[in-house]
């Protein structure tokens, strides 16, 4: 059995499956998502980004996470996109089991230094947390847009490299790396989103080794998912086609049922689309 979220990593990449990371900011994505990885019998990755866990609240989503844990399977809280020190101490002293500093935005020797700061902290507190370092923008919002954000790395003289990666590794001593490697977070609206550098990917985890994480898995093909997962990737995020299926199914609760107010009845549309939704990723990810 699964006790700790690095056993749950080397089972992956021994495996060449990845484990979902899903993002939450209410219970009933927390509900669909627990509820297939429990039926399926897969890890599973909460995630909340410092909007998202300001409006559940950090102890609260801590403790939510962990009553589903106390049921016996292996779902993880990640702290994820965190840019602050003060936030990385909070998420650690709350009782994360992994914590993400994302330093992508600022200066690649500003990130290094920063990243190393984080660790320090987390290690402090609690040497089991894992933590993740990123290097490379992919924009900054989980939403679906018409056009690509400004500044996201998808030509390839501005992806992440693998001699960066390398340089940043051995100096943070991070145990999960975030690059940019044609993933952008949120979804195109009237496009695909672009396609991945399956070869950079491949590139990287031949120079780095440690478990890779590909974030923006909104709007990513099938295809490129499995050769992605084939050239190292280990965790992969997914949040926006989830806000979108919450979305959809909560207009198509409201229309379905006029008269209804009981929130718990009007909600069950969004939890069957966002489990529907969680279902595909997982099996996919997991090759199930
Ligand atoms: O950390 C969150 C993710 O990277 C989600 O990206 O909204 O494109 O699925 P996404
Ligand atoms: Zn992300």
């Amino acid at each position: 059995m699964i006790v700790s979220l690095k056993q749950a990593i080397e089972k992956a990449e021994k495996n060449k499956v990845a484990i979902g990371h899903f993002n939450v900011s209410n219970f009933e994505q927390l509900k669909a998502i627990a509820n297939v990885a429990q039926k399926l019998n897969v890890p599973v990755i909460i995630g909340v980004s410092e909007g998202e866990r300001d409006f559940i609240g950090v102890r609260q989503i801590v403790a939510l996470v962990k009553s589903f844990k106390d049921e016996g399977f292996a779902i993880f809280l990640n702290s994820d996109h965190t840019h602050t020190i003060e936030r990385v101490r909070e998420a650690a002293l709350a009782g994360f089991d992994a914590v993400l500093f994302d330093g992508a935005k600022l200066p690649f020797e500003e990130n290094i230094k920063l990243t190393k700061e984080a660790i320090k902290i987390v290690k402090s507190i609690n040497p089991e947390i894992i933590i993740e370092g990123e290097l490379g923008y992919i924009g900054g919002s989980s939403m679906v847009f018409k056009k690509l954000p400004k500044g996201v790395a998808i030509n390839e003289k501005d992806l992440t490299k693998p001699e960066d990666a390398k340089k940043f590794i051995e100096e943070t001593g991070v145990d999960l790396f975030a690059p940019a490697v044609g993933n952008v977070h949120g979804m195109l609206k009237n496009a695909p989103n672009p396609n991945l550098n399956i070869e950079r990917i491949r590139e990287i985890k031949k120079a780095v080794k440690i478990p890779l994480v590909l974030h923006g898995g909104s709007g990513i093909s099938d295809e490129d998912f499995h050769a992605a997962i084939d050239a190292g990737i280990s965790i992969i995020h997914i949040s926006t086609e989830l806000r979108v299926a919450w979305r959809k199914g909560l207009e198509e609760g409201f229309i379905k049922h006029p008269e209804e107010v009981a929130p718990y009845k009007l909600a069950q549309v969004a939890i069957q689309d966002m489990t529907a939704v969680v279902e595909n990723r997982l099996k996919l990810f997991n090759r199930l």
